[in-house]
């Protein structure tokens, strides 16, 4: 997509056209550009491919951005790595707590983070290298009816101090991975850790090592129904925590600090078990979800936990411990038989398996449906037979 196609989808005529191809019902390419063709002649075929890609689209935009997506505009990889509204909303929320007034986004994409900071009432401005991501950026806002304003250039030009914070989420140019590789980011992980010395916020990946992470930044991991979405470095006074985990769920949003926890011992396994959510885990704060449910971790390498209280938590996933299996295959396979188990939900840790394989070769029938978690306890192989709680 270029500029002009973004200019012309927002036209009257290009607003038509992308309605009726929103409104087709054919999921194969050629019958829906023919089908669309048909429905407006005389409209270029470059034209079709425009609008029926922007359809297509906001259908996949639908996951990120609910209900606004049917508004928006998206490049395909602008819409890849654009931060999913519920994060974007929680850091938006943030700088409000905080009392900034205006915010700078250098390198705003197809500015995920910069409507979400625009709906929160932030004065919000937008850079980034690339022209029609500034241009579908600036539909966004129009298109939803936010104030804002963007433009063209090179984020490491831009004169950020007059802004009461900076935002940056950088481009990985090696992709998707989750790892943390510094030298694929840009604008340069030099830049953003820079940037952290004044009060700022750079989105990175979950994989970031703890050590990387400059003194007195607050490393934030935020997960959404349980899938870790990022780490979001706070620098400058928006540093309250040195790590944080934050979960949004359905209930709303929970967060969880280094203050929030005493530490736990290893325990004897008990008759509950918790599952920690990823972010507290990466956020090395296992222990802060044992001492929350009055237990103790099953190994100290594992991020399991045990107590003999049942807990809801935002924090984990509540299993009750109905009874211990054979770990050994062949025995394993006999008491899910003796049991009736057809279907097996398989949960792992610290055991070398893998789940699919194992549930292939157990072989199983019957009608009941169960859980087992495989794991070590007190550095033995160990098979729980769980129920979610
Ligand atoms: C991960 S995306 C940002 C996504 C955005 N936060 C969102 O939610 O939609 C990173 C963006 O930074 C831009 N970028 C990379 N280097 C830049 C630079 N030196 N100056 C300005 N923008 C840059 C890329 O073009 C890309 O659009």
């Amino acid at each position: 997509m270029d500029v002009e196609s973004v200019r012309w989808l927002q036209s009257d005529d290009g607003q038509r056209v992308l309605a009726l191809a929103a409104a087709l019902d054919e999921p194969d390419p050629l019958r829906a550009h023919t089908a669309l063709e048909r429905a407006t002649p005389g409209t270029p075929s470059d034209r079709l491919a425009v609008a029926l890609t922007q359809a297509e689209l906001r259908v996949r935009a639908e996951d990120k951005f609910g209900d606004l997506a049917g508004s928006m505009y998206f490049t395909p990889d602008g819409l890849e790595q654009a931060t999913r509204l519920s994060v974007a909303t929680h850091r938006a929320a943030r700088l409000n707590a905080f009392g900034a007034t205006t915010v700078v986004d250098l390198g705003c994409g197809n500015g995920g983070d910069l409507i979400a900071f625009a709906r929160a009432g932030i004065t919000a401005a937008g850079v980034d290298l690339d022209p029609v991501r500034v241009e579908v950026a600036t539909a966004n806002l129009a298109a939803l009816g936010l104030g804002g304003a963007v433009q063209v250039a090179d984020a490491l030009d831009v004169d950020h101090t007059p802004f009461d914070v900076a935002f940056c989420d950088p481009a990985r140019r090696s992709g998707r991975g989750r790892t943390f590789s510094p030298d694929a980011w840009t604008p340069p992980w030099s830049f953003a850790e820079a940037l952290l010395a004044r009060d700022a916020c750079v989105k990175t990946t979950p994989g970031i090592p703890h050590e990387v992470i400059p003194a007195g930044v607050e490393a934030e991991w935020v997960s959404d129904h349980g899938e870790v979405k990022e780490a979001a470095l706070w620098g400058g006074r928006l540093a309250t925590a040195g790590r944080r985990a934050t979960v949004i769920g359905d209930g709303g949003l929970a967060t969880l600090t280094e203050e929030d926890d005493p530490g736990a011992d290893v325990t004897p396994l008990a008759r509950f078990l918790y599952e920690p959510d990823g972010a507290v885990i990466r956020a090395g704060l296992v222990t802060a979800v044992a001492a929350g449910v009055g237990g103790g971790l099953l190994d100290r390498h594992i991020a399991y936990v045990t107590a003999e209280a049942p807990f809801r938590s935002p924090f984990a996933r509540s299993y009750e411990i109905l009874e211990t299996l054979p770990h050994r295959e062949k025995q394993l396979r006999a008491a899910l038989h003796e049991r009736g188990i057809g279907r097996l939900t398989i949960k792992k840790r610290g055991v070398d398996v893998v789940p699919d394989q194992l549930r292939k070769r157990l072989a199983l029938t019957g009608d009941e449906e169960a859980t087992i978690v495989l794991t070590r306890v007190d550095g033995h192989g160990t098979c729980l037979l769980v129920r979610p709680f």
